[in-house]
């Protein structure tokens, strides 16, 4: 089908703001320009919003708003809480970053959010997308944001087959030519939006785009290969083994380190496979001797840098191992603890085989 040309700011703006006008997803760190969010919102649901969809992310701000109300309660939480209330979200180095920056923020600028763009970056976890949504949402400058709905938006509107992450870099350039002359703190969320609900991956629901007329990609087939990602490296596979080990009520269970992968979190016993070149091939090495009983079920996670595979071993502890378990291992109520995703399906999975 022949291109329609592209035009730039007013069409662009002008008919993606009235159909945000209309058509806005409420979320609760949203507000409408004139308003604007709280920056403190926009940091929490920002880096909650990193790697986890909408719907998932709104019990989790709820909560951390009503435990952590200010920048100033959230940075003066305890590391272990704020992990616990996070759990289920993932990548746990983002909560303790949070954490971090919070206290950078009361410490060095005075419990104020910075609104540029070199202090928001000093802060640690805040990268380029988490300063300009800030600078957007909250101080409504015309930083340029780009998310993956923006991105799906832009790549179609401009027919742009440059695969990511270098799409980004033309992106960028063609920013300034679309944005409105006010409104900057509406116009990447209305981007948003307009990616999460017509602008969708696979088949775009071009017949309700507001864009549709200047669109590059209008209904095109060619849309639904946009935007072009670099082809994805196969992921390694990992396996391991996981030993679910009960005494009274409680079960064992240890703390990662800060560092690396569930930084900080705390886990059931596990062998063979926190490092790449800890591969176990299934052979078990039990954390402690118990009557272990290995269950008929494998359990699966897919971490960012690898596909995991676990075993499940179960045990019910006499006295004596308890015991001995002890001396390596804490015994905590599962309900007591935040539990990471790939631990909780465990869990899960334990419960039933029980
Ligand atoms: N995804 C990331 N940030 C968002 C926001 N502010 N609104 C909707 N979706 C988002």
């Amino acid at each position: 089908m022949a291109k329609n040309v592209q035009s730039s700011s007013p069409d662009f703006s002008d008919a993606l703001l009235t159909w945000y006008d209309q058509q806005a997803r409420h979320l609760p760190w949203r507000t409408f320009w004139p308003v604007l969010s709280d920056p403190y919102d926009v940091f929490l649901s920002e880096l909650m919003l990193q790697q986890t969809v909408v719907a998932t992310v709104i019990p989790y701000f709820q909560k951390f708003k009503e435990i952590w109300p200010t920048i100033n309660d959230l940075a003066a939480a305890e590391e272990a809480d704020i992990l616990r209330e996070w759990a289920g979200l993932g990548y746990y180095a983002r909560a303790r970053n949070m954490r971090k920056a919070a206290q950078a923020v009361v410490n060095d600028h005075g419990g104020v959010f910075p609104e540029e763009e070199a202090a928001l970056l000093s802060l640690p976890g805040i990268g380029p997308y988490t300063a300009a949504a800030i600078m957007s949402f909250a101080f409504d400058k015309p930083a340029i944001v780009l998310d993956g709905n923006i991105e799906r938006v832009l790549s179609r509107y401009f027919a742009d087959d440059t695969p990511l992450p270098a799409l980004k870099a033309h992106l960028r350039n063609r920013y300034p030519a679309i944005q409105p002359k006010e409104r900057f703190s509406d116009f990447p969320q209305a981007m948003m939006d307009l990616g999460a609900r017509i602008c969708i991956s696979g088949v775009p629901r071009c017949e309700q785009c507001p864009l549709s007329a200047h669109c590059a990609s209008a209904f095109d087939a060619a849309a639904e290969t946009r935007p072009v990602k670099a082809p994805k490296k196969a992921k390694p596979k990992r396996e391991g083994s996981v030993f679910v080990a009960r005494y009274e009520g409680k079960v064992a269970m240890t703390q990662r380190p800060d560092k690396g992968l569930l930084g900080g979190m705390m886990v059931f016993p596990t062998y063979g496979w926190w490092h790449k070149e800890d591969q176990s091939n299934g052979l078990t090495d039990a954390p402690f001797a118990a009557s272990w009983v290995k269950e008929d079920v494998t359990l699966t996670h897919v971490f960012t840098h690898f596909e995991l595979r676990l075993t499940l071993y179960q045990a019910r502890l006499t006295k004596e191992e308890a015991a001995l378990a002890a001396k390596h291992f804490e015994f905590k109520a599962v309900e007591d603890v935040g539990l990471a995703s790939i631990m909780a399906k465990v869990w899960r999975a334990s419960d039933k085989q029980h």
